[in-house]
């Protein structure tokens, strides 16, 4: 007897052709994974040695996300996240241990930092914060149960490229691990195995996600044991990325260069330009001769991005700074970076621990893709907003 058609709702005979190729990466769903029989169920997280077991371990379009970005940073594995800030979480949950010392440079992503303050110190993990322009002296700092070194680089917001590979030696010389926030490079303008890092993270959320539509993060290592550490952790935690964004993701991977190549010219031709503006005191671009830690920029790294910040002169108000930010028509006011759309947000450091005494007169670009022509008209009807105000 023929199965009831609801049945068939659920177990169908139907076939389509077979022999389908597409240019697009097909986006596997899937939290139950199919085992061919009884003796070949596992819950093994490692679905490279395991076989695929669980949609919490990935998908093919999980994992296919994973190997690229792996490939591009020249790593042994990576994993995805469900947004950069998890990926900071995941290295941070899977190395550290009660009575671990971890150093972070002062100039850190604010959340990497209250992670540390917050919960970290909770478990009995111990933060201690760093100048970012440390170096060699970083050895100075280590302590016997110091256990993880993180570098971000450049710095967020003030923009201090490190000397990662200074870092690396000294930390390594102690058997410490060296973590890097490698999202302003988009893992292509800074090769971080090479210069010493162990473990690198990006927030995909931006450059590589690259449209402002989704969040993940990626973890990648060059060591098996860490690797195992990580993903074992990222099970634990119950953490899974979804495979539509990690389709996205992919999408956004095959126009990067031509995104990044244009960006990195328009925001370094709006970078001098502002370099050039009486109201401007400086220009923190990485690029940029005086921009803290340029030196570093130009021996390690192979390109710019188009986030940096400018800094308005001594007699700028807060009042003035903010209406400069709110009288910018292209570009729009809010968080994240790396996407099409040009943004500005002001920011105000006064009372900010170890952070350079920039108070309210920081403002952060993003650039987007916009015609730089464009981008540089509303910035001058910006800044000239500024005068009428004056006059
Ligand atoms: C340098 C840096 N790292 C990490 C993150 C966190 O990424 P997400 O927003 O995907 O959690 C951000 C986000 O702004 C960032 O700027």
């Amino acid at each position: 007897m023929g199965k009831s058609w609801k049945t068939r709702l659920i177990h169908s005979d139907v076939q389509v052709p077979a022999g389908y190729r597409s240019l697009a990466s097909p986006v596997y769903r899937g939290s139950t994974t199919l085992f061919p029989d009884s003796a070949s169920v596992n819950d093994g997280w490692d679905q490279h040695e395991a076989g695929y077991t669980y949609g919490l371990y990935g998908t093919p379009t999980t994992l296919e996300l994973a190997a690229k970005i792996c490939e591009l940073e020249k790593g042994y594995r990576t994993i995805v996240m469900p947004g950069g800030q998890g990926a900071i979480a995941l290295i941070n949950l899977a190395l550290l241990r009660n009575g671990d010392h971890i150093l972070i440079p002062e100039s850190v992503y604010t959340p990497n930092r209250k992670l540390a303050r917050n919960v970290l110190r909770r478990f009995g993990v111990e933060a201690s914060f760093y100048p970012p322009e440390v170096g060699a002296g970083i050895k100075d700092l280590l302590r016997e149960n110091t256990r993880l070194v993180w570098c971000e680089s450049p710095g967020s917001i003030t923009m201090e490229v490190q000397d990662v590979p200074a870092i690396a030696e000294a930390a390594h010389a102690r058997g410490v691990l060296v973590a890097l926030d490698n999202t302003w490079s988009a893992g292509v303008y800074f090769d971080a195995f090479a210069h010493g890092v162990d473990i690198t993270m990006q927030a995909l959320t931006k450059y590589v996600g690259g449209h402002s539509d989704l969040l993940l993060g990626s973890v990648t290592v060059r060591d098996a044991k860490v690797y195992q550490q990580l993903g074992a952790t990222q099970q634990l935690l119950g953490c899974a990325a979804s495979p539509d964004d990690c389709s996205l993701a992919l999408r956004g991977m095959k126009t990067l260069a031509v995104r990044l190549k244009h960006i990195e010219a328009s925001a370094l031709r709006i970078a001098r330009w502002l370099a050039a503006r009486p109201e401007i005191e400086r220009v923190l671009h990485p690029a940029l001769e005086g921009s803290p830690g340029h030196e570093f920029w130009k021996r390690d790294f192979t390109g710019s991005a188009g986030v940096f910040s400018i800094v308005f002169k001594s007699e700028a108000t807060k009042a003035q700074v903010l209406q400069f930010v709110d009288a910018l028509e292209l570009f729009e006011i809010g968080y994240s970076w790396g996407g099409v759309t040009s943004l500005a947000v002001a920011y105000d450091f006064h009372g900010s621990k170890g952070r350079p005494d920039y108070g309210h007169r920081i403002v952060r670009l993003n650039i987007g893709l916009e015609d730089t022509e464009d981008l540089l008209e509303d910035l001058e009807q910006g800044l000239n907003s500024l005068r009428k105000r004056q006059d």
